[in-house]
């Protein structure tokens, strides 16, 4: 094994048993849990490692800098947060990798031009408070603090509370233009998420415009057992008439779009509900499409609704506009790689956010399975070298001239 395999497969295993739920093997890292502290603790000792100077921003991001804070710093990085029951690639070997692309820099003797930094951004995944990229859209400005403060998680705690209770102060979050003004340009680092890259590398073209909505259904809690059928008033009809037409729309529209989550009240096998929460996701190659594929979906529920006489409210929480990603960027990078082949992604990436305010480039590494968002999720050890090779290579490329 080379030195960056060795350094690669132990620090992989330092991180391995963080969050990881003994049921299912997935992992569970939600902002500002105690879970998160330990995520942190450990990106600060990689840095510690390095002799890298780490700090949290305003917004709850960490960054280890190699060299002065900025300004036109390279930086790198990803999340280590996931969803329920996340996978171990997604956002944590772009974070690793960074540490590791410095490592290969310095073992080649490369002494950068410019500040190199790795950025770990809070709450990528929006698992536990509903918005994705809270950390990097706070710190661009795209998230206004006052509705972040508000946000709440499942048992009521507010994103303010969560923090405070994390030691972080939500007094202090928002745009932070001193923060941003230090970056160069940023390049992710990510599993590619679908069954798009064939070669062990590639390079991301832009990502698809997504959002998130709640679909509340309220109706009546009555007795399953001596309600008649046409005195019902059962949300869960027009919930799964919404589940239907999102498949259905998003098949006519060469889109997607899933119910992953839903909650019901009160929730007891023997009463009719009162409150069905669906949660959509929804994405398109375009804007309209997305638009007129959540309207459809949206028509289909108050329709079933009108019928069961339900009431409906469609709220969107959360909507990231279509990403170009920097074509010019992206042509040095991958010239500098030696050529990648390019692809766009459905997925969601603080690189999304931060290309709104920076030169801002993607790096994929191949996904076997084509699984994400599953304890399933996987990549060949060789391809995260060959990951962590092309970064130090597009870093050395950004950093030396
Ligand atoms: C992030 O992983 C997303 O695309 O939801
Ligand atoms: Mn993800
Ligand atoms: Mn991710």
């Amino acid at each position: 094994m080379t030195p960056v395999e060795e350094t690669f497969s132990r620090e992989w295993a330092s991180l391995a048993s963080i969050g990881r739920h003994q049921g299912s093997g997935g992992y569970r890292r939600y902002a500002w849990t105690s879970v998160d502290l330990e995520l942190r603790a450990w990106f600060a000792d990689q840095a510690g490692q390095r002799g890298l100077a780490c700090e949290q921003d305003r917004n709850g991001n960490q960054w280890a800098w190699w060299g002065d804070r900025g300004p036109g710093a390279i930086v790198t990085g990803s999340h280590l947060d996931s969803v329920p029951d996340g996978g171990a690639y997604d956002g944590p070997l772009g974070v690793l990798s960074g540490f590791l692309a410095i490592d290969e820099l310095r073992q080649r003797g490369i002494q950068p031009a410019r500040p190199v930094a790795v950025a770990c951004f809070a709450d990528e995944e929006g698992a536990r408070f509903g918005v994705a990229c809270v950390g990097s859209r706070l710190l661009t400005g795209a998230l206004d603090p006052d509705t972040a403060r508000g946000l709440r998680d499942s048992e009521g705690f507010t994103l303010a509370e969560a923090m405070r209770r994390a030691g972080t102060d939500p007094a202090a979050i928002g745009e932070d233009t001193d923060v941003l003004g230090r970056i160069g340009a940023f390049v992710e680092l990510h599993v590619e998420q679908g069954r798009g890259l064939e070669a062990p590398v590639g390079i991301a073209t832009g990502i698809w415009p997504h959002g998130r909505w709640r679909l509340r259904l309220t109706g009546e809690a009555n007795h399953a057992g001596t309600t008649r059928l046409a005195d019902r008033r059962d949300p869960m009809l027009p919930y799964a008439a919404a589940v239907l037409a999102a498949r259905q729309a998003a098949q006519r529209a060469g889109a997607l779009a899933t119910f992953g989550k839903v909650t019901v009240v009160p929730g007891g096998t023997n009463a009719i509900a009162s409150v069905v929460d669906g949660w959509l996701d929804a994405r398109a190659a375009d804007e309209a499409t997305l638009s007129a594929m959540v309207e459809e979906i949206a028509a289909a529920a108050r329709s079933s609704a009108a019928v069961h006489g339900v009431d409906v409210e469609l709220t969107a929480e959360s909507r990231t506009p279509a990403v170009s990603l920097d074509a010019a960027l992206a042509d040095r990078v991958a010239a500098a790689a030696g050529g990648l082949p390019a692809l766009p992604t459905g997925a969601g990436h603080d690189a999304g956010i931060l290309a709104a305010r920076v030169p801002t480039a993607m790096l994929f590494v191949r996904n076997p399975t084509g699984v994400s968002h599953s304890p399933a999720e996987s990549a060949e050890a060789a391809d995260c070298v060959a990951g962590i090779h092309a970064l130090s290579t597009v870093l050395a490329e950004l950093a030396c001239r």
